[in-house]
C-alpha cells in the first residue's frame, strides 16, 4: 500500500490571528447550540424554536454546554414603508420568542443575507444593514448567521468577469454588517457563509467573524460528511479563540448514520475545534444520539480553552490520524477509518511524535471512557469500516 506522508504542520505555532492583550469576550470557545436549518428547513415556525429551547434543557444538551438556538433561513417577511422588515406569518413575534428562549437560560441566533435576497428567496437585509442590525437587537438578538447568497448576484451585476473586484465586494459586505451590529451596542456572534470563498479563513476576523463557514452545505451522508472534516486540513492556524473555522452544523442524529459514523463526526468536529451546532429533530432524540451529542470528554476536547485545531499527521489510504494539543499539556489524537473495510490499523505507527506525544504516554480512550495504560508508536487498533479511536494521551 502506498504511503503518502502529509505536510506536518506544527502544533505548537502561535494562531495567526490571536487576539493580542484581551481575551475575545464572543465565542472564546467554539459556539454550541443547535440550527433549524438541517431538520426542518423552510418548515420552521416559532413552535418548533420553543420545542428545540424546551428540549435542549430537558434532554441535557444545555447542561452540557449547548446554549444557541439558531433560526435559519425563512423567518423573513416583508418590508413596510419605512424599511422596517417583519417577521412571515411563521413567526409572530420575534421579541416574545426571544424573551421565551432567554428565560429558559438559552440565546437567540437568527439568519439573514447582504443580498436583497436569502438562499430560500426571502428578504435580504441588502441596503438595509443597519436597520435589520438595530431591529436585531432590539428583539435581544445574540447570534447572526449572514449568508451570502443573493449578494452574489449584485457582485455579477456591479463587477462582471472582474473577481477581485467581486472578492473586495465581499468583504466590504461583510464588514458593513459588523459595523452594524457593533453600532447597535448589543453582542453578537457573527457567522460568516459564504461557503469558503476567497480563502475566507484568511480575513474572516478583519471583518469582525468569530466563525465562518469553510465549504458548502453539509448533508446527512457519511460520505459528504467525511469530505467536508478532511477538507479542513491545513486550516488549524486560522482558528484560535475568538474566531472559527466552521464544517458547517451537525448532522449527528440524522439521515442513516450508524453510531460509528456519528462517532466519527462528532469526533471529527471536536478535534476540529469546530462549532458544535446540532441540525437534528430533537424531539426525537434517542439515547444514543443523546450519548454522541452530550459526551462530556469529546465537548472537553473541542472546547478546549487553548483553542487550537487539529492537524492531519498521517494518512495512508482511508486512514488519517489527527492530533491536538490541550491546555493541560496532554493531547488529543483521532484515527478514523473513513474506507468501507474493517481492520487497517496494522502496522500503521501512530505517529505520537508528530502528535507531541511519545511512548509511554497514558492513553485514555474517549469513547469507550477506558484507560489504556502506556502507549507507543505501535500500538495496534483495529477500526471497523466508517469508525475511529479518539485518545486523550497525557505525560
Ligand atoms: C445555504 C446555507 C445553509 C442554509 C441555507 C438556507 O446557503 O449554506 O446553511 O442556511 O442557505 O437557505
Amino acid at each position: 500500500m502506498m504511503r503518502l506522508r502529509l505536510l506536518l504542520v506544527s502544533l505548537v505555532s502561535v494562531p495567526l490571528f490571536a487576539q493580542s492583550g484581551s481575551a475575545p469576550t464572543l465565542a472564546a470557545k467554539p459556539p454550541m447550540g443547535w440550527n433549524s436549518w438541517n431538520w426542518f428547513a423552510g418548515k420552521v415556525t416559532d413552535k418548533d424554536i420553543r420545542q428545540a429551547a424546551d428540549l435542549i434543557v430537558s434532554s441535557g444538551m444545555k447542561d452540557a454546554g449547548y446554549n444557541y438556538v439558531n433560526i435559519d433561513d425563512t423567518w423573513e417577511g416583508q418590508r413596510d414603508a419605512n424599511g422596517v422588515l417583519h417577521t412571515n406569518e411563521k413567526f409572530p413575534d420575534m421579541k416574545a420568542l426571544a424573551d421565551y428562549v432567554h428565560s429558559k437560560g438559552l440565546k437567540l441566533g437568527i439568519y439573514s443575507s447582504p443580498g436583497p435576497k436569502t438562499c430560500a428567496g426571502f428578504e435580504g437585509s441588502y441596503q438595509h444593514e443597519q436597520q435589520d442590525a438595530d431591529l436585531y437587537a432590539s428583539w435581544g438578538i445574540d447570534y447572526l448567521k449572514y449568508d451570502l447568497c443573493g449578494f452574489r448576484k449584485i457582485m455579477d451585476q456591479e463587477a462582471p468577469n472582474d473577481k477581485a473586484k467581486q472578492n473586495q465586494m465581499m468583504r466590504d459586505a461583510y464588514e458593513k454588517m459588523h459595523q452594524a451590529i457593533v453600532k447597535t451596542g448589543r453582542p453578537m456572534v457573527y457567522s460568516l457563509c459564504q461557503y469558503g470563498w476567497d480563502s475566507v479563513w484568511q480575513w474572516g476576523p478583519e471583518v469582525g467573524a468569530n466563525l465562518w463557514r469553510t465549504t458548502g452545505d453539509i448533508n446527512p451522508t457519511f460520505e459528504r460528511m467525511a469530505f467536508i472534516g478532511r477538507a479542513q486540513a491545513g486550516l488549524s492556524k486560522y482558528a484560535a479563540p475568538g474566531h472559527w473555522n466552521d464544517p458547517d452544523m451537525l448532522e449527528v442524529g440524522n439521515g442513516k448514520l450508524s453510531l460509528d459514523e456519528n462517532r466519527v463526526h462528532m469526533g471529527m468536529w471536536a478535534m476540529l475545534a469546530s462549532p458544535l451546532l446540532a441540525g437534528n429533530n430533537l424531539s426525537q432524540l434517542t439515547p444514543e444520539v443523546t450519548a454522541v451529542l452530550t459526551n462530556r470528554e469529546v465537548i472537553a476536547i473541542d472546547q478546549d480553552p487553548l483553542g487550537k485545531q487539529a492537524e492531519r499527521i498521517y494518512v495512508e489510504g482511508p486512514i488519517e490520524i489527527w492530533a491536538r494539543p490541550l491546555a493541560d499539556g496532554s493531547r488529543a489524537l483521532a484515527i478514523f477509518n473513513f474506507g468501507e473495510d474493517d481492520n487497517y490499523m496494522r502496522g500503521i505507527s501512530l505517529h505520537l511524535k508528530e502528535a507531541g506525544a511519545d511512548n509511554g504516554w497514558h492513553a485514555h480512550d474517549v469513547w469507550t471512557d477506558k484507560d489504556l495504560g502506556p502507549i507507543m508508536d505501535n500500538t495496534n487498533f483495529t477500526l471497523k469500516r466508517h469508525a475511529s479511536v479518539l485518545l486523550r494521551l497525557s505525560r
